[in-house]
């Protein structure tokens, strides 16, 4: 003789519709664990081709946290992508306006003036200049 389960058929489905989480952490976000990259280059860096970053566009160098921008007219600006609130390495650049995956602050790669708080310093500007086909980062050797 068996017993059967009274479970209905509901019961079975409904199980599998939890999934697990995969967790994302990177631990680059640790302002209180002084193991924050640096905020700026110590020596000139070649980030990458000129033609990298379109005119009124910008890109995030990451493994250097500095992000470059070229204005409509062509003139190129650098900031460190080390974030004025905390010092999270700002992971993430939508169109031109970077966000802090801390505490969620903006800032703007153009000018790198800050568009949502916390933070409320702007990012801190880099030399930043066109040589041989590519862009240079960092104080002049
Ligand atoms: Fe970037 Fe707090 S460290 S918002």
């Amino acid at each position: 003789m068996s017993a059967r389960p009274s479970a209905t058929r509901r019961t079975v489905l409904r199980g599998a519709a939890l999934a697990p989480v995969i967790g994302l952490g990177p631990a680059a976000c640790s302002p209180t664990g002084g193991t924050t990259a640096p905020a700026t280059p110590t020596a000139p860096v070649e980030l990458g081709a000129d033609g990298e970053v379109a005119e009124g566009g910008a890109k995030l160098y990451r493994n250097h946290n500095v992000v470059v921008s070229r204005s409509e007219s062509g003139e190129l600006k650098a900031y460190s992508s080390i974030c004025t609130h905390a010092g999270c390495a700002i992971n993430k650049l939508d169109r031109t306006t970077l966000i802090c995956p801390c505490h969620g602050s903006e800032f703007d790669a153009m000018t790198g003036e800050v568009l949502r708080a916390p933070a409320t310093e702007p990012l801190n500007a880099l030399p930043v200049r066109s040589e041989n086909g590519k862009i240079v980062s960092g104080p002049a050797a």
